[in-house]
């Protein structure tokens, strides 16, 4: 596994533009299994999670491609459908092609997931969701199997708005015939730009985006160009970073109102934020903090991002106080504590409540990124110690962020690959 090197210390200053959202990409890009011609993506992230779904795809008989800054897919020579193990296990986004793979061949075979070591990730809601649509399941050595002779319109009452499980259902409700409505449906933007490709494909849908979402399928889906949105867990990302090593920082092709629970946070604690149009925000940060205490709690949308949490845990380091993180979301998703404490962070926390003691300074250490956002959490902090921290797992992180280190360090970060 590769490193990121971080000397801290340094003010960012400068301009970033945010790239696609990683997390709306990837079930677009499973949604394309079901196009009759080809999908044409803009602002597709070059992420390693994006370069595997690409390979299952491939795997499953479509053609991909990039035409310089554009994604192609053709799908319509896809004639597998089972999932390989391999590429299951790299990424648990490799499950949105079961409903998609379900609508459009009558069967899926995929893997328990891998992904992000965030707890146990059960598949349940999926499951039982595309149950519901007429799918048949069965588990035999650790393999899912979905089979379907035809998918009908239903209720489905989701018992948690799980992200991955609406989207999912979505899909697969899109090819099928008649009216599907999710009740307790996940909000999150993601969610709004699926349904904006699927209708862009020919389906109608109506309610993405509040808690009941309706899909009126269609007998066929046909191919379409879209525009990715940008990625609202990496603005954010960058307005912690700033937040946390002091400086000015414009973030360009940032929907502002996408993170809601972020901004108001920040002019909290000392931030100036300046919306500066619907797409731009700009982060102005001081060099110290007065003393306060924060309180978080992450929820599903609209609530403050969990994917978020360990970035903003890395910046109240910096904050003079005892602050108070709850993560609601995911059962085990505070491991970076541990790792951040190697930093001299003073932190206590089980597996879901964390307390901070702010305003210590940090000194760098050698850590591991336990997962994609803990990682980037673990370099928010590097930005603020006082001498060199080396974190180990570079990879996982760059599962989620495009070129980290050459964007930080064109802001002035000292960030190094190794
Ligand atoms: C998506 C995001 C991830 C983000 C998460 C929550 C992608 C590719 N990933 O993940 O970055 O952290 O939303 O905002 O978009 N659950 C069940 N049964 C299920 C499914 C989920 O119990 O069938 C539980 C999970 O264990 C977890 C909670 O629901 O505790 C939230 O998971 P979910 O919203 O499904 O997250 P993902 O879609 O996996």
């Amino acid at each position: 596994m590769g490193q990121f090197v971080v000397r801290g210390g340094r003010r960012l200053e400068g301009t970033l533009r945010v790239k696609g959202a990683k997390n709306a990409a990837l079930p677009i890009m499973a949604a394309a299994i079901m196009a009759n011609d080809i999908v044409v993506l803009n602002e597709v992230p070059r992420l390693r999670d994006i370069d595997v779904m690409i390979q299952v795809l491939q795997a499953l008989g479509a053609k991909v491609w990039w035409e310089s800054a554009q994604l192609m897919i053709d799908p319509t020579s896809i004639d597998q459908y089972v999932v390989p193990a391999e590429l299951m296990q790299q990424m648990r986004a490799s499950l949105f092609v079961s409903g998609p793979l379900l609508a459009r061949l009558g069967q899926a075979m995929v893997f328990q997931p891998g992904g992000c070591n965030i707890g146990d990730r059960p598949i349940d809601l999926h499951v039982d969701g595309l149950t519901k649509l007429g799918a048949s399941s069965c588990t035999q050595q650790g393999q899912l199997i979905l089979q379907a002779n035809g998918l009908t319109g239903t209720d489905v009452h989701l018992s948690y708005p799980s992200v991955g499980a609406t989207e999912n259902i979505m899909m697969a409700a899109a090819l099928a015939n008649g009216e599907t409505r999710i009740r307790n449906a996940a909000m999150e933007p993601e969610i709004v730009d699926l349904a904006q490709f699927l209708e862009m494909m020919g389906a109608t849908i109506r309610g993405a985006g509040t808690s009941e979402v309706r899909i009126y399928g269609q007998p066929r889906l046909s191919g379409t160009e879209y525009t990715i949105i940008p990625d609202r867990i990496e603005a954010g990302s960058f307005a912690l970073a700033v937040a946390a090593a002091s400086g000015h920082l414009r973030i360009e092709n940032c929907l502002v109102d996408h993170l809601p629970g972020l901004w108001g946070r920040l002019r909290e604690v000392g931030v100036k934020v300046h919306e500066v149009d619907a797409e731009t925000i700009e982060i102005i940060a001081p060099e110290q903090y007065r003393r306060m205490s924060v309180s978080l709690n992450t929820n599903p949308y609209p609530g403050f991002a969990t994917d978020l949490q360990p970035q903003f845990m890395a910046f109240l380091l910096k904050v003079p106080g005892v602050h108070l993180i709850s993560e609601r979301v995911f059962e085990n998703r505070l491991g970076h504590a541990r790792e951040l404490r190697r930093m001299g962070a003073q932190i206590a926390a089980d597996q879901r409540v964390a307390l901070i003691y702010g305003g210590h300074s940090l000194y760098g250490a050698k850590v591991s990124a336990m997962d994609l956002r803990a990682g980037a959490g673990l370099l928010i902090a590097g930005l603020q110690a006082n001498d060199q921290t080396v974190i180990e797992g570079r990879e996982i992180i760059e599962r989620g962020y495009e070129n980290f280190a050459g964007r930080l360090s064109a802001i002035g970060a000292d960030v190094t690959l190794a």
